[in-house]
């Protein structure tokens, strides 16, 4: 449970006077227009932030709810908006990207530039056969190369995937058999602290598991120049196929409602979710939260610190900012090398105006600070900065203050916000000129987006009495539906009791006076570690496909001070009970298995070994018993449909 502290802050006058939506009763009357007509309104902003090739005649399309269609007659092109338009209206010259790579070295793009480098990339996929609605797994670290890569995409029409680079090979030969791509686009290496880590290697292994037949190309960006084993006739270098391209390329004008990318993330059941978003609902949205929950305005620098693997990195880095012709870093690195001072010198040498991290990096670069003046953001000049922004899991009121004072100089509204994969952009969320903020709370819904907080059964509960967070109309970037499963996406987001809203999968509460609203946590099977989505189903099935070893494991979050959660596995093994070293040695040995099955965040913090786990009578794992002995705390629910109460305190031993 996260807490709200009452301490509110008004937004900063200047900051009133100047922004895009300025004051709270500005708020307030576009809340009221989106009420008084939902389709007029996201209608005037689709006409006023995207240019249409073919101009929509309809807003929403709720005939096959809750399959929603957004101005569906309508056809854009999302890489045209992003650059060509941008070039059009004189910004050419003026940089789209700043990035700063591992090791230090900057490289800035142009607008001109970026629309360049993105035509010869969408050209070259066009001459190997790559056409509209084909899909593109895209597995590159932060790069401009694989910013460009998704743009091109997205200029011939074909839907990226883009799969984290942390990502193991299982987890990328998932993916990839589950979309049905074509081609792949990677790097020999990413550069991360220092230390170079193979990309294409596991592109390799990824393609050698098997399930990836529709695979044709695999295009390799050059990065470190490791050695790398190319097999002819599929692996080309980026180089040899965009670099002679001409610097121009046609567009796919596509409808709004074509997929732009599937993007996966962890769900309640074992198997991620290709989350699947549209053009142009999506594109409206991302650029429009980029304006106005950061006030992007010309002359700011924007940085948001996500990875291009998740959605953070979609909406913030590789779409909002570039529609609204911003000018944005883009970071290969760690925060943490070469020291924890490494975000604030970017600030202060690239004079970034907006920054937006996760509480996760906040609260370790707390501990850094703390223990050293010299990574302490007051070591460094951060004048620049004029709003802040947090974004992935609920960040605690104390990181919060810490954040607000010490990198925001006490100056910097914090923007909360609240979101997920699903939902394309900010859903609950302050505007920095607009809404007075408490720490610790999301705030109010973005204009126009209706979340609200209901019972199992759909109604409204009151203020002050928490409840399921759910969202009660339709809105322009929401998920279209689970690539190849509209059956499971009807499931998981529009279950029959709900009377037809979206279900978030979070707990929420609203304030009793304010109705600000303050996210409680999930409600279903999944843990958010430092930010990312696990199901803890995913790492069960990871853990018993080490069929040697394990017969049985339950997976199940605690509070953790950096990371929000972390992983607490109990675990039954094929073998008797290990202790001591043994037991250490052996989940050691798990730990790296889980690495490899889905990648290193999944790692369990915590492994536990027992005889048993605790179970019903009719076999099923009691996992609230299991989450208070992972908290260390004393049992002091009903046990009484427990088969085996011994077990309780064999888990609770550490072994
Ligand atoms: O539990 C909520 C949490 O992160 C989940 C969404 O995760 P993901 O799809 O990976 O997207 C993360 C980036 C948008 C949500 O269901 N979450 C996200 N933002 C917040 C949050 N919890 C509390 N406060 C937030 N600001």
């Amino acid at each position: 449970m996260s807490e709200t502290s009452h301490t509110i802050y008004t937004p900063p006058a200047d900051l009133v006077a100047t922004a895009h939506v300025s004051g709270f009763a500005a708020y307030e009357a576009l809340c009221k227009e989106a009420e008084a007509d939902y389709g007029a309104y996201w209608g005037r902003l689709a006409r006023e932030l995207i240019s249409w090739k073919k101009p929509f005649t309809q807003t929403l399309d709720d005939s096959q709810a809750p399959f929603f269609k957004w101005f569906a007659d309508g056809t854009l092109n999302v890489s045209y908006n992003c650059l060509d338009r941008n070039v059009e209206r004189g910004l050419g010259n003026k940089t789209a990207i700043i990035f700063e790579a591992d090791g230090g070295e900057v490289t800035k793009v142009s607008y001109s530039q970026l629309l360049a480098k993105v035509c010869q990339i969408a050209n070259g996929l066009r001459s190997l056969g790559v056409k509209k609605g084909d899909r593109v797994v895209i597995y590159i670290a932060m790069s401009i190369d694989g910013v460009a890569a998704m743009q091109a995409c997205a200029r011939i029409g074909a839907i990226h995937s883009v799969v984290f680079g942390g990502f193991s090979a299982q987890s990328l030969r998932d993916r990839i058999n589950d979309t049905g791509a074509v081609a792949v686009i990677t790097a020999d290496c990413q550069v991360r602290g220092g230390k170079q880590l193979p990309l294409k290697a596991i592109v390799d292994e990824a393609l050698a598991l098997g399930g990836c037949e529709s695979i044709q190309n695999v295009l390799v960006v050059k990065r470190g120049g490791n050695a790398i084993s190319m097999t002819e006739g599929r692996d080309k270098w980026m180089a040899d196929v965009a670099d002679a391209q001409p610097t121009t390329c046609e567009p796919e004008w596509v409808e709004a409602e074509h997929p732009l990318f599937l993007l996966y993330t962890s769900g309640s059941t074992g198997k991620p979710k290709g989350v699947q978003h549209s053009s142009g609902g999506y594109l409206l949205h991302a650029a429009l939260t980029t304006k106005w929950t950061f006030d992007l305005k010309a002359d700011d620098v924007f940085w948001c610190t996500a990875d291009i693997g998740w959605v953070t990195g979609h909406s913030y880095i590789t779409y909002g900012p570039l529609a609204l012709g911003g000018t944005e870093i883009v970071f290969e690195g760690v925060p943490t090398y070469p020291d924890a001072g490494r975000f604030w010198k970017m600030i202060q040498d690239h004079k970034v105006s907006i920054f937006y991290t996760a509480p996760t990096a906040i609260r370790s670069l707390i501990k850094a600070a703390e223990a050293n003046d010299a990574v302490h953001p007051k070591s460094y000049d951060l004048s620049s900065l004029r709003i802040l922004g947090s974004v992935g899991e609920p960040i605690n009121p104390a990181a919060w203050e810490w954040y607000h004072k010490h990198v925001g100089g006490g100056r910097c509204p914090i923007v909360d916000t609240f979101w997920q994969t699903e939902t394309g952009g900010h859903m609950i969320t302050p505007l920095p000129g607009a809404t007075p903020l408490v720490p610790g709370s999301c705030t109010l819904p973005f204009p126009g987006i209706t979340t609200a907080i209901v019972d199992e059964t759909g109604n409204d509960v009151p203020n002050g009495q928490g409840g399921i967070l759910v969202v009660k109309k339709p809105w322009p970037s929401m998920i279209r539906t689970i690539w190849g499963d509209n059956e499971r996406f009807v499931k998981s987001y529009y279950p029959a009791e709900l009377k037809g809203y979206y279900l978030a999968g979070d707990g929420a509460i609203r304030d009793e006076k304010t109705g600000y609203f303050t996210i409680t946590g999930r409600i279903d099977d999944v843990l958010n570690v430092s930010g990312h989505r696990m199901g803890t189903m995913e790492i069960e099935s990871a853990l018993v496909s080490h069929t040697e070893l394990v017969a049985e494991a339950a997976v199940v979050g605690r509070p953790d001070d950096t990371t929000g959660e972390a992983i607490c596995a109990f675990v039954v093994l094929k073998r008797p009970r290990p202790t001591g070293d043994e037991a250490k040695a052996i989940a050691k040995i798990l730990r790296d298995h889980v690495g490899k099955e889905i990648g290193p965040i999944a790692k369990p913090k915590d492994i536990r070994f027992g005889d048993n786990l605790p179970k019903t009578r009719s076999g099923k794992i009691m996992r609230r018993l299991l989450r208070s002995i992972a908290k260390g705390e004393a049992i002091t629910q009903d046990t009484s449909t427990l088969e085996n109460p011994a077990i309780l305190d064999q888990l609770s031993e550490n072994n």
